[in-house]
C-alpha cells in the first residue's frame, strides 16, 4: 500500500470522483492519430455541469487507445497533456491488461451484476473455483490502484465520490490509505436481497459489504436497493442497522444511507434533440412508419434488460390481437454493451434470431412488423422517443432505466410506457405507466395492447406528468445531494 502523509497531498483537488469509465475515451484514427471521443451519461452531464477544476475525476484506461493516450500523459493526467476533459481535471488509470479484464469483465459483470440483478441459473451457475480466487484477487489489485491514486491526489478532507459495483473496495481501501477524507459510495445497479447476494462466498460477501461501509455515505437509487442493502447488513455482517434512519453500525463506525434518483437535464436533451441530425432521423423513421402506430423500445444488449422477452410479448401481441396487424411497427434499438463477455455477444444473437422469426411469422408484402437496430445511433434514439406511441421497457431488475424518462421527456404527443415492477425508475413513474411482471410475456402483450388503446388525451395528461417526475432529480441535483451529505 503506498503510504502518504497529509502535507504529501498538499494542494490536491477537493472534490473526486472515481469511477471505472470516465467522461472521455480515446479512438485511433485513420491516420494514425489519438482522438478524443466524449461520452454520456447521467454522472458525466451531472459533473459537466459543475466545470470546476476543483473536480479530479479517476477512471480507468479501457481499450489500447485508451492505455496510448494515458502512458503519452504525465501520471495519466489527461487534462495536463491538453486533452478537453469536459472542464473536470482527469486522471486516467493504466491498470495491467490482464488485471483490468479480470475485474470487469469476470468479477464485476459476470459475478457482481449477475448477483445484483437475480440473474444466476443456479442448477449450473455460478462456480467459485480457485481461477475465481485469481479474479478475486485481480478486482483487490484493480481497486488499490484506485484507491493509491485518490490517496495521492485528494486535498486534505477532501470528499470523495466512489461508482458503482467496480469499484465496492475501495472506499475502506481509501479510508486506510486517508482517514481524513469524507468517502462516499453510490450503487448504480440494484442491490440483491440476502437469498441472492448470499451466493457469493461467505468471504467476499463480506468483504463487499465491508468495502462499502468503509464510506461515511453509501448512495443507492431507490428505497427499495438501499433497503436490500441493508438487510444483507444484518444478515451477513449482523450489523446494527436501523430502516427508519437508514444507517448501518458495524465495528464501531456508522455509514449513513442515502436514497438518490438519477433524473433527466430536460434541457441538455431538450437541445440535443433539437439539432438537425435528429430532425433527419425523424423524417426516416416517419417515411418507415407510414402513418402507423410505433412501439418503441432502447437498450443496451445487457441480459437484465430482458429484450428477448419483451419481442416474445409483441409476438404475443400480434397472435392475440391480429388486428393491430398493419397498424403497428415495433422498433427496437437493442445497442451493443460489453461484447468481451460471450454471453452478452450471444444474447445479441437471440435477439436477431427472434426477431427474424417474428419477420418471417408475420411480415406482409406491404407491412415489416419489426425493424430492428443494432448499431448505436443516439440521434435515431431521439428521434423514436418524439415519435414514439408506445415505450417497452421491461428489465428483468434495473437500478433505475433512464430510457423509460427520456421517452417521456421527449415525446411530442406522449407516450405510454409499459414498465417492468423490477426497474427503479418504477418509484417515480409507476403511477402514470402500466407496470408489468417481466416474466409475464402474455401479460406484457395485455399491456402494449391496453398502451394502444389508451385515449390520446390520457396518454398525453400521464407522458407529461412522468416527465414532470423524471426531471425532479436532474445530474446536478443528484450530484450535489451526495456531496451535500458528506458536509
Ligand atoms: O446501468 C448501470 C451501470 O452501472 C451504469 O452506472 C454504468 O455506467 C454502467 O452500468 C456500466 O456499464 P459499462 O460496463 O458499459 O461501463
Amino acid at each position: 500500500m503506498e503510504q502518504l502523509s497529509a502535507d504529501a497531498a498538499q494542494g490536491g483537488a477537493p472534490i473526486i470522483v472515481a469511477s471505472n469509465r470516465g467522461p472521455i475515451s480515446f479512438e485511433v484514427d485513420s491516420s494514425g492519430d489519438l482522438r478524443v471521443r466524449q461520452g454520456a451519461g447521467g454522472l458525466v452531464s451531472g459533473l459537466v455541469s459543475l466545470r470546476t477544476p476543483d473536480v479530479l475525476w479517476v477512471c480507468a484506461a479501457l481499450s489500447e487507445s485508451d492505455r496510448l493516450a494515458t502512458r503519452a500523459a504525465p501520471g495519466g493526467r489527461l487534462d495536463k497533456a491538453g486533452h478537453e476533459t469536459q472542464g473536470t481535471r482527469l486522471r486516467m488509470l493504466d491498470i495491467p491488461l490482464t488485471t483490468y479484464s479480470r475485474a470487469y469483465n469476470t468479477v464485476a459483470n459476470s459475478t457482481l451484476w449477475f448477483v445484483h440483478h437475480l440473474m444466476f441459473d443456479t442448477p449450473t451457475t455460478p462456480t467459485f473455483g480457485s481461477a475465481f480466487r485469481r479474479d478475486w484477487a485481480a478486482y483487490k489489485e484493480y481497486n488499490d490502484a484506485f484507491a493509491d491514486a485518490i490517496a495521492q491526489d485528494a486535498a486534505p478532507g477532501a470528499r470523495v465520490l466512489v461508482q458503482d459495483y467496480h469499484l465496492t473496495l475501495a472506499a475502506r481501501k481509501l479510508r486506510e490509505r486517508r482517514p481524513d477524507l469524507r468517502i462516499a459510495h453510490f450503487s448504480h445497479t440494484p442491490w440483491a436481497p440476502p437469498e441472492g447476494f448470499r451466493l457469493l462466498p461467505d468471504d467476499i460477501a463480506r468483504e463487499v459489504l465491508l468495502g462499502i461501509l468503509g464510506a461515511d455515505h453509501a448512495g443507492f437509487l431507490t428505497r427499495r436497493w438501499a433497503h436490500s442493502f441493508l438487510d444483507c447488513c444484518a444478515d451477513v455482517l449482523a450489523a446494527d442497522v436501523d430502516v427508519e434512519r437508514l444507517t448501518v453500525t458495524h465495528e464501531g463506525r456508522t455509514t449513513e444511507l442515502g436514497v438518490h434518483p438519477l433524473g433527466i437535464d430536460s434541457e441538455r436533451l431538450h437541445e440535443r434533440a433539437d439539432q438537425p441530425d435528429v430532425e433527419a432521423r425523424a423524417a426516416v423513421l416517419r417515411e418507415a412508419l407510414h402513418g402507423m402506430r410505433m412501439i418503441l423500445r432502447v437498450d443496451r444488449t445487457e441480459l437484465s434488460k430482458n429484450i428477448v422477452r419483451g419481442l416474445e410479448a409483441y409476438r404475443e401481441l400480434l397472435l392475440t390481437h391480429p388486428e393491430w396487424i398493419k397498424r403497428v411497427v415495433h422498433v427496437v434499438f437493442a445497442y451493443p454493451s460489453r461484447h468481451d463477455l460471450p454471453e452478452y455477444r450471444a444474447y445479441t444473437g437471440v435477439i436477431q434470431r427472434v426477431a427474424r422469426e417474428i419477420e418471417h411469422e408475420f411480415g406482409l408484402p406491404d407491412w415489416t412488423p419489426l425493424l430492428l437496430h443494432i448499431e448505436d445511433d443516439f440521434a435515431r434514439t431521439l428521434a423514436a422517443y418524439r415519435l414514439a406511441d408506445v415505450l417497452v421497457v421491461n428489465p428483468i431488475r434495473d437500478g433505475m432505466n433512464l430510457v423509460a424518462k427520456e421517452g417521456p421527456v421527449l415525446s411530442t404527443r406522449g407516450v405510454a410506457l409499459v414498465l417492468s415492477r423490477e426497474a427503479g425508475a418504477v418509484a417515480e413513474l409507476g403511477a402514470d405507466a402500466i407496470v408489468v411482471n417481466p416474466f409475464d410475456v402474455q401479460a406484457t402483450a395485455e399491456a402494449i395492447h391496453e398502451a394502444l388503446l389508451m385515449p390520446d388525451e390520457e396518454r398525453l395528461r400521464r407522458s407529461q406528468r412522468m416527465a414532470r417526475a423524471a426531471t425532479a432529480s436532474p445530474p446536478t441535483a443528484w450530484l450535489a445531494q451526495q456531496l451535500d451529505a458528506l458536509g
